[in-house]
């Protein structure tokens, strides 16, 4: 949102129409022209949402004219904990606490060894001082990517409450028993599902895949022990940088971001800087 209404007060789309259907000007619709209607209040963000006023004819949603304007209280570094794992742990437990669907979903960004990156969203299941952990299958797309590549990055994107948390890092494989403790606390179908699928290969058909669940299912009934497959388990994110993001009004967003000192070990080694938002 910031990104295209910036590159949109910078360059302006010469695409664009001088006033919009309402006769108002494009250029003027960037800011509040008087007179404009208020939009309606986030109260969980305390953002404006601005009501969306289109000039672009065209059949899509027009995704350059949503703004929200944002009014929550800002991130001081007087406030901030010593090390970014204290301060992910507040900002995760207020993002469950605002009611965010799956508050742990996070973007894994990962390269492959020609720098080709892809990025999908995968679920926080665990994280302490030594970094934040999910689960895959080690020979999906990512994992090989990891394999050729260990530096990451992680966006949880918690837009309703105007934040963002981006960490930096090398992606290390769990112990097989943290990977184990995790897959038996997985419902039996899940656990059946992780040896069902070959992530990121191509599979003939639907019919394909759930003949093959179906399989594992007569073997391994419910109530029966299923181990966890070896070609699946936990990656551990060791950070080396954690962005914290807040939005604030008129795109004077705050960004407070911690650099682990070299030497590592020791949880207050952070550098906390302030970046321009
Ligand atoms: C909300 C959500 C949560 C997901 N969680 C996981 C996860 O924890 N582990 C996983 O392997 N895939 C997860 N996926 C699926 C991945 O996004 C992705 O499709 C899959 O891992 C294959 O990615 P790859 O081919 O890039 O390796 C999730 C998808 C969504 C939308």
């Amino acid at each position: 949102m910031a990104v295209s209404q910036a590159a949109h007060a910078e360059r302006p789309d010469r695409r664009r129409p001088a006033t919009d259907s309402a006769g108002r000007s494009a250029g003027r619709s960037a800011g509040r022209p008087a007179g404009r209607a208020a939009g309606h209040r986030d109260p969980a963000t305390e953002a404006v949402h601005e009501p969306a006023h289109s000039s672009v004819p065209s059949p899509f949603l027009d995704p350059a004219a949503m703004r929200v304007r944002y009014r929550r209280e800002g991130l001081h570094e007087q406030g901030l904990a010593p090390d970014p794992v204290r301060q992910f742990a507040r900002w995760f437990a207020e993002a469950a606490e605002s009611g965010i669907h799956e508050p742990n979903a996070m973007i894994l960004a990962t390269a492959d060894a020609s720098g080709r990156p892809t990025a999908r969203t995968v679920l926080l299941k665990g994280f302490d001082e030594r970094g934040l952990v999910f689960f895959t299958n080690y020979r999906s797309r990512k994992g090989r990517d990891i394999d050729a590549n260990p530096a990451v990055s992680l966006v949880f994107p918690w837009h309703a409450i105007a934040r963002q948390v981006i960490v930096q890092g090398r992606a290390e494989r769990t112990g097989r028993d943290e990977t184990a403790a995790y897959f038996r606390t997985r419902p039996h179908g899940s656990q059946l599902g992780a040896w069902a699928s070959e992530q990121s290969e191509v599979v003939a058909s639907r019919e394909e895949l759930d003949r093959m669940y179906a399989e594992l299912a007569r073997r391994y009934p419910e109530g029966e022990d299923v181990p966890a497959p070896p070609h699946w388990g936990g990656y551990r994110v060791v950070p080396e940088e954690v962005e914290f993001w807040q939005g604030r009004e008129n795109r004077l967003h705050d960004r407070l971001r911690y650099t682990r000192r070299p030497g590592g070990g020791d949880p207050t080694a952070w550098r906390i800087e302030r970046l321009s938002p």
